[in-house]
């Protein structure tokens, strides 16, 4: 059985989290798309894990972790985060697996995804910089470099030297930049070679074998709906499909194998990096969130912007990525307003719209028509149960299960892993 966790708004949502809750009731944990762009923020006692590349689910000792061939992987910086994981007594090695088809990001990638979005002035996109959509485009163009290319010295060589051609062409006639030296870049790699070779697989035979025998399989989404390259906000997206669909492709799973799909989604919304944002708001209340939901960037330290929740993104979301329930994190942070908004429409010029349009511009034009509900005083952070809940909080939940569509299954109050109530108690 696979059970597929997807961001339901612009990334952030904390899906890390909530795949370490549910990473219980799994065999196998395994990452489909993005790369180290990602940032997985997970509270075990007072102990703090950022996740970019490693499944959460690592933090179960006894689960195995899988990175599929959907996702972009860089070396140097998965072999820093396994260092800091085993230093802080989390067993890495033996537990992770990489699919040999995924593709490498490499130091030109990185340095091409900055000087890009420095040429594109006001119209950059934002990115966390870690070489993503570089990547990406070169696994489309056909010169990208596997994990089985890296791992075969002769093979890595000649396409280093090919693609390093076209790269600092471009770095030093178009951006100005100096160049790349060849054998730094090569030295660097083969020093991680050993690193990624006992980790690297057929991660689709392995999965659907393992599936076979009955495991279970969680597959974690990172990003969200919104950062998706075919529906999100283009061209402010990111240059994969967090989609639940991405699923299939990123790991090499036939779409009937996947049983759940579970949307996660903030209380409010937030989003990094540029695009249009209807709910977004400025000023003390932003300001508010921000701090009080420690809305900054795990990967780039970015203060995130903050809006109130959208509920025509997160049904929309819903539809796209077949959720059965959602999860609904961060409940806490709203304590203490007194009224809470909820977008339930746009108005576009003369017209209502109901529905997300996948035309940008209309959508950086739609201005949110909000619902207004009362708030609660109380502090969430010593609720356990559902019932528990403040009787204004329980009614907004309400509200957004009924508007998007979906009912809400866990509902998280707190930055912990005993903070995650679900709706049976
Ligand atoms: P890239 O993925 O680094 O190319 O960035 C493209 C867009 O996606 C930018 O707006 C980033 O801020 C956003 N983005 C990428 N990864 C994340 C994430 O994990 N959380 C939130 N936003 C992200």
């Amino acid at each position: 059985m696979v059970t597929v966790l997807v961001g339901t708004q612009w990334g952030d949502e904390g899906k890390g989290k909530i795949v370490d809750y549910l990473a219980e009731e799994a065999d196998i944990v395994a990452r489909y798309q993005g790369g180290a762009n990602a940032g997985h923020t997970v509270f075990v006692g007072e102990r703090k894990h950022v996740f970019h590349l490693v499944p959460s689910g690592i933090l179960h000792p006894d689960k195995i972790c899988v990175i599929g061939n959907g996702v972009v992987v860089d070396p140097v910086c998965l072999a820093e985060e396994v260092e800091t994981l085993e230093k802080n007594g989390v067993s890495v090695r033996g537990r992770l697996l990489i699919a040999e088809n995924a593709h490498v990001t490499l130091e030109y990638h990185k340095l091409l995804d900055r000087v890009e979005e420095k040429q594109k002035g006001n119209g950059a996109i934002g990115t966390t910089g870690r070489g993503i959509g570089t990547t990406y485009v070169d696994k489309y163009s056909r010169i990208g470099i596997r994990v089985s290319d890296f791992l075969d010295e002769v093979v890595f060589r000649e396409k280093l030297r090919q693609a390093l051609e076209i790269k600092n062409y471009l770095l030093k006639t178009y951006y100005g930049q100096k160049p790349l030296d060849f054998s730094v870049l090569e030295a660097e790699s083969s020093g991680l070679r050993d690193f990624i070779r006992p980790m690297a697989t057929d991660v689709a035979s392995y999965l659907n074998q393992a599936i076979k025998k009955g495991k279970n399989v969680l597959a974690e989404g990172a990003q969200g709906t919104f950062l998706d390259v075919d529906f999100g906000t283009y061209p402010y997206v990111t240059a994969s499909n967090p989609i639940s669909g991405g699923a299939c492709t990123g790991l090499g799973l036939p779409p009937h194998l996947i049983s759940r799909v579970i949307g996660v989604a903030k209380a409010y919304t937030t989003r990094v990096g540029e695009g249009p944002f209807p709910t977004e708001l400025h000023g003390d209340l932003a300001e508010r969130l921000r701090n009080a939901g420690s809305e900054f960037g795990a990967t780039t330290g970015r203060p995130r912007r903050c809006g109130w929740f959208d509920a025509v993104l997160v049904r929309y979301a819903c539809r796209l990525n077949g959720c059965h329930e959602i999860v609904i994190t961060k409940l806490d942070i709203l304590s203490g307003l007194e009224k809470i908004r909820v977008a339930v429409a746009y108005r576009h010029g003369q017209s209502l719209i109901t529905e997300y349009p996948l035309h940008t511009r209309t959508f950086r034009e739609a201005l949110p028509i909000y619902e207004e509900m009362e708030g609660w005083p109380d502090d969430l952070s010593r609720v356990r149960t559902w019932q528990d809940l403040p009787g204004a909080a329980r009614r907004y939940l309400r509200r957004i299960e009924e508007l998007v569509e979906t009912p809400i299954k866990l509902v998280s109050v707190g930055v912990g892993r005993k903070d995650i109530l679900s709706r049976q108690c």
